[in-house]
């Protein structure tokens, strides 16, 4: 098998540390690895398969002669640099907020859109964490059911915020001051994700509604979002409100969902079996439980997701699309 050039901007990261742990369990055929990161990191010694690389800080000339650019390092840096990065022959994967709504982008779940890249430019965006383990248990029932309305709320662990946001839960669980967040994140849920809007949404309750129907290819969906954070370390939770235009039954919903591409189904509540974030914690499953009909809809379910934001939320989500473009390219 060909082997390729890879690059990761933001690799001192959190998603650009797991981006690395993931490229090694995927044992993507790597031939040159360049990671960068700010000023800040420059000459910092990450390990990737037993051996050390040194952090570089991006120049214009970074991206000669790379195939996979992987970004993670927030969106005014991919702004700049995933063009220059595309510019001089990479394909891009980046996982900030940047591309994905931009037309000539493709935004892509590897388990519901991958061809979506074959007709876009080189930058390939990855979905928001919420909306990635979200999706693909819609994905599943909107086959069967077709999809008419869903309303999520989210469980958004402090990861999500990044290394600030962990480090601002540990914070307070040692008894000091907040820093990050606008309130105490250990003792209490905080419904506010990135800033809000003139329509009383939050942007990442926007990104969620915008990103559900691109990914669908349903830009008619009525979508609508409230994005929670929590204190949990690491995996959100989404509740899904779905209504369908056709009949949905909970048996037949469960039988979908357990057939489909990293689903795992975890609905037995009697016996305390449902979806919970330290299960999710360090794999690419997407668990989907608590699936009942919603009383108060006809043709409505309730369902309850929880996944790994840092992996199939943003770094195993890229790692996964990088892994499957190479299996075209190898036919
Ligand atoms: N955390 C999640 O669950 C999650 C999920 C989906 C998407 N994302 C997205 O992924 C991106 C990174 O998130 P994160 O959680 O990994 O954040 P993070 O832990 O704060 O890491 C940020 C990374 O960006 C680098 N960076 C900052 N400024 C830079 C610059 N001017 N040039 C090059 N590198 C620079 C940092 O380098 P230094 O260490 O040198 O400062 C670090 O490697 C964000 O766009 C975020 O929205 C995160």
């Amino acid at each position: 098998m060909k082997s390729y050039n890879f690059a990761v901007v933001g690799a001192t990261g959190l998603v650009g540390r797991t981006f690395l742990k993931v490229m090694e369990e995927y044992q993507l055929p790597i031939n040159e690895l360049h990671l960068f990161a700010s000023s800040n990191s420059k000459g910092m010694k990450l390990p990737f398969n037993g051996k050390e690389y040194e952090v570089e800080e991006l120049k214009e000339d970074s991206f000669k002669n790379i195939d996979f650019a992987l970004f993670s390092a927030g969106a005014s840096v991919s702004k700049v640099w995933a063009k220059i990065a595309s510019d001089s022959g990479a394909l891009v994967i980046d996982n900030s907020s940047q591309w994905r709504m931009d037309e000539d982008c493709a935004l892509i779940v590897p388990e519901i859109n991958l061809d979506d890249y074959k007709s876009k430019s080189r930058i390939i965006a990855n979905p928001n964490c919420s909306t990635i383990q979200s999706v693909i248990p819609l994905k599943a029932l909107d086959r069967e059911f077709s999809l008419k309305k869903v309303t999520f709320t989210t469980y958004q662990a402090v990861s999500g915020s990044g290394k600030k946001g962990l480090d601002d839960l540990k914070r307070c669980e040692s008894g000091q001051k907040n820093e990050f967040y606008p309130y105490d994140i250990s003792k209490t849920c905080i419904p506010e994700i990135d800033v809000f809007l003139d329509n009383g949404y939050s942007k990442e309750e926007m990104k969620m509604v915008n990103e559900t129907r691109k990914i669908l290819h349903l830009p008619d969906l009525k979508v609508s979002a409230t994005c929670i954070r929590v204190p949990v370390p690491v995996a959100h939770g989404v509740m899904m409100q779905a209504e369908f235009n056709k009949k949905v039954t909970v048996e037949k919903a469960r039988q979908i969902l357990k057939d489909f591409e990293s689903i795992k189904v975890l609905d037995d509540p009697k016996n305390h079996i449902y979806p919970v974030s330290t299960i999710a914690r360090g794999n690419d499953f997407v668990y989907v439980g608590r699936i009942r009909q919603d009383l108060a809809v006809d043709n409505g379910l309730l369902l309850y997701s929880v996944a790994d934001n840092v992996r199939k939320g943003a770094a195993s989500n890229a790692v996964q699309i990088a892994k499957k473009i190479i299996a075209e390219m190898e036919r």
